[in-house]
């Protein structure tokens, strides 16, 4: 039987990437949209080593319809779009809100207008827990009240979130959202991981770069804040756990499984680490000690935040396969490989830095 076509925009980033490695893992087809403005082609390299297959992908950029719109007439049998395709720095979209609603919200818009023309029947979006802002109660749910957003990166979910439940009203296309917690870590076989341009905005790469002395020291933002410790708390997940959770989001649409037009999962373990205490199993698993101060809080920070994921775990049937070690584990083992040359060839480590 012909494998299921899938396009997956921003394949060449960090969760498309290791979400098109799981979908070839499972017998799709995958194509991918990426303008490498916010990544570089380096994980295409690490996709055959894994998989053995090229991932094909356009170099387009969304918010030039025409453009995206000839990759669709190119491929008529799409049968699933995954957009992941989107600026996502929290702190750059305070300082860059226009970049941010332009490029995140036109960009959707695009994939959406060629949705609904070539009658794609399955579309699942990459949103973010970011839509709850600060909730007032833990662990949040599906059901948890959206309050406004802290940041305009966290505001261009939600209205993608909503501008794709009114998009479910009116065609057939049946549509799913996804909203992860905090993914880090890297595919255990380390052939491809977080590549973050530019210093690293992200706990654990601000925490490997440290480590491995790209970065002098590293600031944790702020250890006063009314938890356990003092440090925000998050909830931490495995990106390889988040990619296998879009295919079987995809798998359950294509069964016909959906409950909604716009089904919503949380995507997180449902355990709340702190940031202190994300550090300590950075140490304990790499046995480096980490070279940090406490800082200022960071504008925009949430005190904390940590999943309810049953919905997800009872109705996709995920199964959660990493936890906090093994995240920081191959975190740390993906920061050496970068670190060696064997990793990366000097002119390709040059797009890096
Ligand atoms: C986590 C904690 C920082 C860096 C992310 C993504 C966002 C969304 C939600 C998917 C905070 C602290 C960080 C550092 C620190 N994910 N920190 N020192 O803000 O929860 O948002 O998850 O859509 O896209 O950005 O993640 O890793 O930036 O911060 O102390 O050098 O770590 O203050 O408390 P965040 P983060």
């Amino acid at each position: 039987m012909a494998k299921k076509k899938i396009l997956v925009t921003g394949g060449c980033g960090y969760i498309g990437a290791h979400t098109v490695v799981d979908l070839m893992d499972n017998d799709f087809e995958v194509i991918s949209i990426d303008d490498n403005s916010k990544s570089t082609t380096l994980l295409l390299d690490g996709i055959e080593r894994i998989t053995g297959k090229t991932l094909k992908n356009y170099k387009v950029d969304l918010k030039n319809w025409q453009d995206t719109r000839a990759v669709f007439q190119e491929n008529p049998d799409i049968e699933g779009v995954i957009h992941f395709a989107a600026y996502k720095a929290v702190g750059e979209s305070v300082s860059q809100p226009l970049e941010y609603y332009e490029n995140n919200l036109e960009s959707l818009i695009n994939v959406l207008k060629c949705v609904a023309e070539f009658k794609v029947a399955q579309f699942v979006f990459s949103s973010s827990c970011t839509v709850y802002g600060s909730p007032d109660s833990m662990p949040v749910t599906e059901a948890s009240p959206i309050k406004d957003a802290e940041s305009p990166y966290g505001a261009t979910k939600q209205m993608g979130e909503r501008i794709i439940q009114d998009f479910a009203k009116v065609h057939d296309t049946k549509t799913i959202l996804l909203r992860y917690f905090n993914p880090v870590g890297a595919h255990p076989s380390i052939e491809i991981g977080e590549i973050p341009l530019g210093k690293p905005q992200n706990l654990v790469p601000a925490i490997t770069q440290t480590a491995i002395g790209k970065l002098p020291q590293m600031t944790v933002f702020g250890a006063n804040y009314d938890t356990r410790d003092g440090s925000c708390l998050r909830d931490f997940i495995h990106v390889s756990d988040i990619a296998h959770a879009h295919t079987l989001a995809l798998n359950y649409l294509l069964e016909g499984k959906n409950q909604s037009l716009c089904d919503v999962f949380n995507l997180g373990t449902g355990n709340g680490v702190t940031v202190l205490e994300a550090i300590k199993a950075f140490e304990k698993v790499s046995g480096e000690k980490l070279n940090y101060v406490v800082g200022p809080n960071r504008p925009g920070d949430i005190v904390a935040i940590y999943a309810n994921n049953q919905h997800a775990v009872d109705s996709l049937k995920w199964d959660i396969r990493y936890d906090l070690d093994e995240m920081m584990r191959t975190a740390w083992a993906w920061e050496k490989k970068m670190a060696v040359d064997g990793g990366y060839t000097n002119q390709q480590k040059s797009v890096l830095n």
